[in-house]
This record gives C-alpha cells, sequence and structure tokens, in this order.
C-alpha cells in the first residue's frame, strides 16, 4: 500500500490514545489528557535536540549549537504558551474528573526527570519517584550516568580556550551541575571579544529563562486549579514546586550579567 499522510504518521494509533476516565465523559477531560499527551511530545523532542546539542558542543560547533539552542529555545516559547490552553479549565470542571486521576501526576512524567538530568539538574533521589524496570526508568538512569549538556558546554569551552578547572572536568557527573568562577571568567571574556559566542550565549539564556517560565507558569496553573490542595502524586503541591522555581540550568550565564 503507498504511504499516506495517515499512515506515515501513525494517526490511527496516535489518535485512538485519548481515553477519557470519567464516566459519563466530563467534557474537559480531553482538553487534560491531550494537552498533557501534547507536551510529553515536546519533552520528546526536547530530548531529542538537547542530544544533538552535545554533540554539537563536544565537536567544538559552534553553529549547529546556535541553530539547535534557537529551535529549543522556540520550542519552550510555545510550551509556555500552551499552559494558557489549560487554564481556561477551570477549579470545579478539573475536580469533575480530577479523582479519577487517582495517584497519576506530571511529577511522574519520565522524561520530564529526563530533560532535567540531560540539562545537568541531577537529582538521584527523583527516581525513587520513578517505577522500575520499565524502559523509562532504564533511559532515565542512562541520562543520570551521562554527560550533561552543561559538562558538554565545559568541553565546548575548553575547545574555545577557557580553562576548565579539574575539579570540573573530573567530577561526577550524577551531581547536579554548579556555578563557578573560572568558568565563569573564561565565558565573560569571550562574551565581550567574540559576537558570535555572545549569540550562543544569549541563545542559552534564553532557553534557560523560558524553562522558569514554565515552572513559574505551571505553578500558577496548579495554584488556581487545585489551591492549597496536595497533588495527586503525594507532594505538597504548590509548595514542593516552588523549590524548583528560579532554579537556572546554566548558572554560570546568570552569574556574570553584572560584568557585562
Ligand atoms: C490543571 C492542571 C495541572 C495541575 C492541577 C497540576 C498539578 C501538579 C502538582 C500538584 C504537582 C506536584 C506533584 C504532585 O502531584 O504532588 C505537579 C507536578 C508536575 N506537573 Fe503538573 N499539573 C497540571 C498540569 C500539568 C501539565 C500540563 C504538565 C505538562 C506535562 C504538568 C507537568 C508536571 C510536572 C513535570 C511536574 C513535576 C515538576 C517538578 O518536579 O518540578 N502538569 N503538577
Amino acid at each position: 500500500m503507498d504511504l499516506t499522510y495517515s499512515s506515515y504518521l501513525k494517526l490511527d494509533q496516535l489518535l485512538g490514545l485519548q481515553e477519557p476516565r470519567s464516566h459519563p465523559a466530563e467534557h474537559d477531560e480531553m482538553l487534560f489528557i491531550i494537552s498533557h499527551q501534547a507536551y510529553e511530545l515536546w519533552f520528546k523532542l526536547q530530548l531529542h535536540e538537547s542530544e544533538k546539542i552535545k554533540r554539537d558542543f563536544l565537536d567544538n560547533h559552534l553553529y549547529g549549537a546556535i541553530a539547535t539552542f534557537k529551535r529549543v529555545r522556540t520550542i519552550m516559547k510555545v510550551m509556555v504558551e500552551q499552559i494558557d490552553i489549560l487554564e481556561t479549565l477551570t477549579p470545579m470542571s478539573f475536580n469533575s474528573f480530577r479523582a479519577r486521576l487517582d495517584t497519576a501526576s506530571g511529577f511522574q512524567s519520565s522524561q520530564f526527570r529526563e530533560f532535567e538530568f540531560v540539562l545537568g539538574y541531577k537529582r538521584k533521589d527523583m527516581l525513587k519517584y520513578q517505577q522500575q524496570g520499565t524502559p523509562a526508568y532504564d533511559r532515565l538512569v542512562r541520562k543520570l550516568n551521562e554527560p550533561s549538556v552543561v559538562d558538554c558546554f565545559y568541553s565546548f569551552l575548553q575547545q574555545q580556550g577557557v580553562v576548565i578547572p579539574t575539579e570540573l572536568s573530573t567530577r561526577d557527573i550524577t551531581l547536579p551541575s554548579v556555578p563557578n568562577e573560572i568558568v565563569e571568567e573564561g565565558i565573560l571574556r569571550l562574551y565581550k571579544s567574540q559576537p558570535n559566542m555572545e549569540i550562543l550565549f544569549e541563545l542559552m539564556t534564553d532557553f534557560d529563562e523560558g524553562f522558569q517560565e514554565w515552572r513559574y507558569r505551571h505553578i500558577k496553573l496548579v495554584e488556581r486549579s487545585i489551591g492549597s490542595k496536595q497533588g495527586t502524586g503525594g507532594s505538597l503541591g504548590v509548595e514542593f514546586l516552588k523549590k524548583s522555581l528560579f532554579h537556572p540550568v546554566f548558572h554560570d550565564l546568570w552569574a556574570i550579567r553584572h560584568k557585562l
């Protein structure tokens, strides 16, 4: 049979994956399911692009990294905007099917954790909330043990003449990335002397700001939907989420802004 739009995109499977749990079906549950599925697809693409950025950095491929950062920060903007759609769901409407979610929560999204890990925000204890023995769990463990985008960024900077202290190049890569003053000095020099580096660093900052914006918008969404209720994932809800708010991925790019 000839390839068609539908067979290429596997639309029969894709469009058969939205199954509301409420009976009789609550109208708004469809919105809830589709928006979460859309996010998971964006996470998948972000993970795919993050691997490309890592390769670009390792290969000292500046223009490749610029092009891909332009893409990931644009996807991030869409991810932030998509929250608007969920905010058309009123608290009462959400409540009409919330109980059907049982203990399911975005908190269990393994792709979201993979995304944090690949970027360098690694927290090993987050593994305990994932289901062991699943392919998703194995992928997450792999990401924990692989160099992050920040680790590969160090390699790129080194190839651009920046001194990377041994404590960073030999560090335990399962730990979260941390700011470093020597790296910051090197970045500052490149920022001021090379316009193409300035473009890269600004795109990285855009992306990082976008991720923090997503966290903020998600918290506000949670606050207006469930207020001070606990999350279905069992956390304190808003109070738990606030811990990661304002947590940057590229610490060093934020630390030097007053010197630019
Ligand atoms: C009405 C809409 C939503 C509500 C009420 C809500 C609520 C919550 C709550 C309360 C938490 C804290 C964990 C827990 O469940 O105890 C959480 C975490 C999370 N949610 Fe949502 N959420 C909503 C929409 C979304 C959407 C659209 C996504 C997109 C994938 C999402 C992804 C996440 C992620 C990734 C976490 C973990 C965040 C972290 O650990 O920093 N949520 N959500």
